[in-house]
Order: structure tokens, then C-alpha cells, then sequence
């Protein structure tokens, strides 16, 4: 049966944008019901069902070509089932990520395959832990730190799982310094669909609001990019992904911490995350020349 435009994720335009954002609201929460049965299937032990993932995953390549996906993804978040949501956001972001940086079209779905099932095998750990509210004592933290693992385990067995998404799933929390886990893996020891996959779970982490810490603005999130790009995260995937930061940040007012309120207008340094505002007067500050004032609140303009 043909798809309508609306199931292939078509995103129409709209003078107002409001049909946009419908759209892909109701694009991505169709998907939530089949990945939780999906989920379940897994959790029981029987083999991963792959035919319905790629069915999934196709629907979410249709969706890479949202416009101001990262904007979009801001109004769904915090609405789903948080693990469901997560592995949803992930697969669009590592998909996305590939699609920016003009990888084939194999690779966008692998990426999409791998984001669906990174953290699966969070399923196999206590809710006692994985919800706790405080921080975790080292022996928590330690079974938290099995989840690459225990996902890795889960798809194994699947012949029809490439090897490249089932590494990438494996490693997705290592590290370019080998701060990482499992197995503390350094650099090229680290396979790219799995950097890729680092960078979209880092990211959607941090926009995120999670038991033990309040979701961050783009702009926080900007500056931790920044600070981890080469020594934990891999460079060309970051600055992909902070250049589309840029872009759906430009025109969001700010407030700053000695009460004035701002918008901004452009980033003048390209790898640094911090714009030039422009005040309601019409005078310019750029915050790269004043690494001092920080930025307490930003909201659309
Ligand atoms: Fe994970």
C-alpha cells in the first residue's frame, strides 16, 4: 500500500510552520507503540525483530529531512517514555549526523539501526538503579556501566544485524582518550559509526532532563561539545553537529547573568560556541570577546 505523505515522514510547508511541527509530531509518536513492542520482543529473549526495527528505521531516514529537526525534537522531548524516547532520538540524531556529513544512505540507516538499539540492554538492569534519583554508588555505577554489553548481547545472536551496527552498539560509551566503557578503547581502537553514536547519545543526554540533573540549553550543550571534541568526542561529528546548533539558535533571545536580554544574531568564530547578541538599543556584544557573562536562560524569539 502506498504511503500518504504524512507516514513517509513528508514534512509539508505551512506559512506558519504549525502543520510542520504537527506533522512530525504525529510522524514521530506513531513510532513510539512499535518500538515498545519491539523492546518487549527483545527483553523476552527471542530474537531481536529486525524486520519491524528496519521498518522503523526507514521511517526515521524519511524524517532526516526535517527541517529545523533540532528545534522540532526540543518540543517532542519529555512528552514519551523516556527510554523509548531516547533510543528514538538517538537514531534520528546519529542518522542525521551521517546524512550532514554526505555518508551514503547505508550508512544513514546503520546509524539509524545502532541509535534504535544502543541502550536495549538497559532492560536487563534494576529500575532501582537506572531510575535512581541520587547519584549512584560505585557498584551501581558499575552495573549501569554493563548496558553496552548486555545490548551487545541481546543483538548478537541476529545474523541479520550488519557487524558495524552491533560494534557501534557495543562501544557507543567509549571514549577518544579511553575514558570510556567497557573496555576503555582509545581512538581508532573505536569504530566512526560508533563516535557517531557517542556524539548523538551525549548529545540527546544533555537536552534531557534525567533523575539527578535539569535538562541543558542548546548553548550549554554548544560549550560541552566544544570542551569535549578531540579529547573525548570525535571533531569532524561535533562540529557537524555544532554548526546546526548555530543554525537553530540564531534569532533566540537570551537572558544574561547581569539581567539584560539579548538576541542572537550570529556565531563570529566558527569553532567557538559562544554568538554575538544584539540588545533591543541595537548595540552588538560578542560573548566570544567576553568569556565572562554567561548565559542564564534562552528561549525562542
Ligand atoms: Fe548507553
Amino acid at each position: 500500500m502506498a504511503k500518504t505523505n504524512e507516514e513517509q515522514g513528508v514534512i509539508e510547508s505551512s506559512p506558519t510552520g504549525r502543520s510542520q511541527d504537527d506533522a512530525f509530531l504525529s510522524a514521530y509518536s506513531r513510532l513510539m507503540g512499535p518500538l515498545q513492542e519491539a523492546f518487549i520482543t527483545i527483553e523476552s529473549a527471542r530474537p531481536v525483530p529486525v524486520r519491524d526495527i528496519s521498518e522503523i528505521a526507514h521511517y526515521l531516514t524519511d524524517l532526516t529531512d526535517t527541517p529545523d529537526l533540532l528545534n522540532k525534537l526540543q518540543e517532542v522531548r519529555d512528552k514519551q517514555d523516556p527510554m523509548l524516547q531516547h533510543s528514538l532520538n538517538v537514531a534520528l540524531v546519529a542518522g542525521c549526523l551521517v546524512k550532514w556529513l554526505d555518508m551514503p544512505r547505508n550508512a544513514i540507516m546503520e546509524a539509524i539501526f545502532a541509535g534504535l538499539l544502543h541502550d536495549v540492554g538497559k532492560m536487563l538492569i534494576p529500575e532501582t538503579i537506572l531510575l535512581k534519583p541520587k547519584k549512584l554508588l560505585p557498584y551501581e555505577q558499575g552495573v549501569i556501566r554493563c548496558h553496552p554489553f548486555h545490548s551487545y548481547q541481546l543483538i548478537q545472536p541476529s545474523i541479520h544485524i550488519p557487524q558495524s551496527v552491533k560494534l557501534a552498539v557495543l562501544q557507543h560509551h567509549e571514549r577518544l582518550d579511553g575514558s570510556g566503557y567497557p573496555a576503555q578503547l582509545k581512538l581508532d581502537e573505536i569504530s566512526f559509526l560508533a563516535q557517531v553514536l557517542a556524539v548523538a547519545d551525549s548529545y540527546d543526554a544533555m537536552m534531557s532532563g534525567r533523575p539527578y540533573r535539569t535538562a541543558l540549553a542548546h548553548i550549554e550543550v554548544m560549550e560541552e561539545l566544544a570542551n569535549k571534541m578531540y579529547v573525548k568526542l570525535d571533531a569532524t561529528v561535533c562540529i557537524v553537529l555544532l554548526d546546526k546548533i548555530k543554525q537553530a539558535v540564531v534569532g533566540n533571545q537570551v537572558e544574561l547573568d547581569d539581567g539584560r536580554t539579548a538576541k542572537i544574531v550570529r556565531f563570529e568564530k566558527p569553532r567557538n560556541p559562544r554568538p554575538l547578541l544584539q540588545f533591543d538599543d541595537g548595540d552588538y556584544l560578542d560573548l566570544s570577546r567576553n568569556p565572562r557573562i554567561r548565559i542564564t536562560g534562552i528561549s525562542p524569539s
